[in-house]
């Protein structure tokens, strides 16, 4: 079965065939990063234009990589949430004009759980095909999400655990801009930290005991109080302030130990929170998806914790972490073999959540909760 995959949610258009959930055929991304890099984020709109521009000459592109006739193609899938709703109703017309034009079945994708199955996807079939061994624990790393999640089986996730406030990404685009580096920050920060000591600031580390949860907007704070002890003059003593105000520097910052310092903070949250579940749970497979997956200073250190417990960890390939269109058309496959179909008059879903009801999370916490 090969899927046409469409996913426009954020600053990325893409399109790919996949054959079977793990083969991919095409998968091409353009990615919106440069046009965006003068805002220092995502501007919605600007997005969404692009992604009309784009989208077409992509398709055709993927088209023409995959060598795949539209007679070949078996289904339609698209991202239908969470995202930028602009940006999702691009991919969702275009997906739903092609099931239409060309009698395909038609379904929408939720994101994360596209995240989570491009772990499993594959550039060619001399790799290893491999196949979920349930439960699975899933740790989602991306811009915009920060989640823990028990997979039970195919489409069956239990919601363990969710960041509070920023997502891991979120927090190292804002630290990448505090330290000066531009946007994505999370490839920069890994980047600069290469050259810096991880423990040359004692950065806090959220741990919040008895749950699963995160948070990362005290650790962005203490960056940005480091940063200013470096560029802001001293209050004066007095009531009398220099007026303008004008932040002085006072000392060249010290980027790679700032940048090092912070994304091991965030490290041993991520690794020690997902290895306390993987206890709890008793999984055999720890999978770690979304853009920070990218990270390798994550992967190793997961990893090599992970290792010793028996527990396998599956990072997808490194192209595969940032957003695409073959991690949609591989979770549709299995989606679709289960029979299931979207409505034409699907809508995009901006907060779509992946595990549906946290009550749910709760009845399955019992007696499993970290120390
Ligand atoms: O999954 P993704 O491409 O888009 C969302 O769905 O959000 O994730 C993008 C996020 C950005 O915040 C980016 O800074 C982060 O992933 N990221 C990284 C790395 N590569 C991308 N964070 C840390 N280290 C990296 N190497
Ligand atoms: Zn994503």
């Amino acid at each position: 079965m090969i899927v046409l995959g469409i996913e426009t949610s954020c600053d990325e258009t893409s399109v790919a065939f996949v054959r079977d959930g793990r083969d991919i055929l095409s998968n091409v991304v353009a990615s919106q990063a440069e046009l965006h890099r003068q805002y220092g984020g995502v501007f919605p709109e600007v997005a969404a234009r692009q992604h009309v521009l784009t989208i077409v000459p992509v398709l055709q592109e993927a088209m023409a990589k995959a060598a795949v006739k539209w007679e070949d193609i078996s289904a339609v899938a698209v991202t239908y949430g969470p995202g930028l709703v602009g940006s999702l109703v691009v991919g969702l017309n275009l997906a739903k004009a092609l099931a239409i034009a060309r009698r395909l079945p038609f379904i929408g994708i939720n994101h994360l759980e596209g995240h989570v199955y491009s772990a499993w996807l594959r550039f060619s079939p001399d790799e290893p095909a491999l196949e979920p061994t349930f439960p699975v624990l899933v740790l989602i790393v991306s811009g915009g999400h920060t989640e823990l999640v028990l997979m039970r089986g195919h489409g069956d996730y239990v919601l363990l655990g969710h960041t509070l406030d920023d997502a891991a990404g979120e927090a190292f685009d804002k630290v990448a801009r505090l330290l000066g580096l531009p946007y994505p920050g999370g490839p920069h920060i890994e980047q600069v930290a290469r050259e810096g000591n991880p423990r040359a600031f004692n950065f806090p580390r959220a741990w919040l005991p008895g749950t699963y949860h995160f948070s990362f907007s005290g650790l962005k704070t203490a960056v940005l109080r480091e940063v200013e002890k470096y560029h802001k003059e001293p209050e004066p003593a007095g009531k009398e302030r220099r007026a303008p105000f004008m932040p002085v520097v006072l000392r060249e910052l010290p980027v790679p130990d700032l940048a090092a310092s912070f994304q091991q903070a965030v490290v041993d949250v991520l690794v020690g929170k997902t290895t306390q579940a993987a206890r709890a749970f008793g999984v055999k497979e720890v999978i770690l998806a979304g853009g920070v997956a990218a990270n390798r200073v994550l992967r190793e250190q997961m990893a090599a914790t992970l290792e010793p417990l028996g527990v396998t960890l599956r990072v997808a390939p490194l192209p595969l972490c940032t957003d695409n269109a073959a991690m949609i058309a591989g979770a549709a496959y299995w989606r679709l073999r289960r029979g299931e179909r979207s409505p034409l008059d699907l809508d995009a879903v901006p907060n779509l959540p992946l595990a549906p009801s946290p009550a749910e999370a709760e009845e399955n916490l019992k007696g499993n909760e970290p120390r």
